[in-house]
């Protein structure tokens, strides 16, 4: 690695507790190179140096490093499997299903499980965690308001009971907002707990190292309880599941299996 960059990656480690070497590193120093090049630095170190004045500098970073786009029902066929299959099973020997979608980014994916959930047990039965490491997204997810073009894979039915039109796009209603607890919550430093039924974790992994990788499958099988599901992205399958404890039971989800 080089030296300047390998400055960089250290101080930011330091103040943001952000480990930038555990993403691919082709791909993330690319990226940041684009935008200090943006900003008018020849080197990381000068950049970093005008970062401890600026703070602004930091936020561009950390929203650049973040990719957020998200979907309602994203990869619609999955959700199906989710609701018609994995859900109702689950329901079978437990009750209440206690989830986490990690990595929501703006929230589209854990209002997307709560219209599903709602659908299928009484509203006290369930609870949603949803995490992110980017303020940002996570503040534009509390506050639930999306453009028509969003909302294109919503079913009708969940479009009319779920959205209500304000302006020039829809806002969820509080019904399913008062389910979900966001959070900041980073993936790579921060402790899991361990009480899920469901974790959702989608187009993420494809962003870090496969040391990282191995590390977050094994503090997910850990956080899940025997039986619960992963859910994972559709380019993120595990290589050898069972070496985390789990047996893949559909296409993306893995279940962890009793020891
Ligand atoms: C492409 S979005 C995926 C959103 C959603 N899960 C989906 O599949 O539609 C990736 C999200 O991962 C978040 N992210 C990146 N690094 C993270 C980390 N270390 N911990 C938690 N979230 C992280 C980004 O902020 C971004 O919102």
């Amino acid at each position: 690695m080089d030296q300047d960059y390998l400055f960089f990656t250290t101080q930011i480690k330091n103040q943001t507790g952000i480990d930038l070497s555990l993403y691919k590193e082709a791909q993330m120093k690319r990226r940041l190179t684009s935008l200090r090049d943006k900003k008018g630095y020849a080197s990381f170190r000068d950049y970093f140096g005008d970062m401890q004045t600026k703070n602004e500098l930091v936020d561009e970073l950390l929203e650049r490093m973040t990719i957020n786009v998200s979907e309602f029902y994203r990869n619609p066929s999955r959700w199906e499997v989710l609701e018609t299959k994995l859900l109702p099973k689950l329901l079978q020997s437990k009750k209440t299903i206690n989830a986490w979608s990690a990595a929501c980014s703006t929230g589209e994916e854990p209002y997307t499980l709560s219209m599903i959930l709602e659908g299928l047990l009484p509203k006290e039965n369930y609870s949603i965690q949803a995490t992110d490491i980017d303020e940002l997204a996570l503040k534009r997810a509390e506050l639930g308001y999306y453009l028509e073009r969003a909302l294109q894979e919503v079913p009708n039915e969940n479009k009319e009971k779920y959205f209500k039109k304000d302006g020039i796009g829809y806002k969820v209603e509080n019904c399913l907002k008062e389910k979900i607890t966001f959070e900041k919550h980073n993936l790579l430093a921060d402790s899991y707990k361990n009480t899920f039924d469901l974790i959702i974790c989608r187009n993420v992994l494809i962003y870090f190292t496969e040391e990282a990788k191995i590390h977050l499958y094994k503090k997910f099988s850990k956080a899940l309880r025997p039986g619960g599901i992963l859910y994972v992205g559709s380019t993120e399958q595990i290589f050898n599941p069972k070496q985390y404890g789990f047996q893949s039971v559909s296409t993306f989800f893995y279940e962890k299996m009793s020891i």
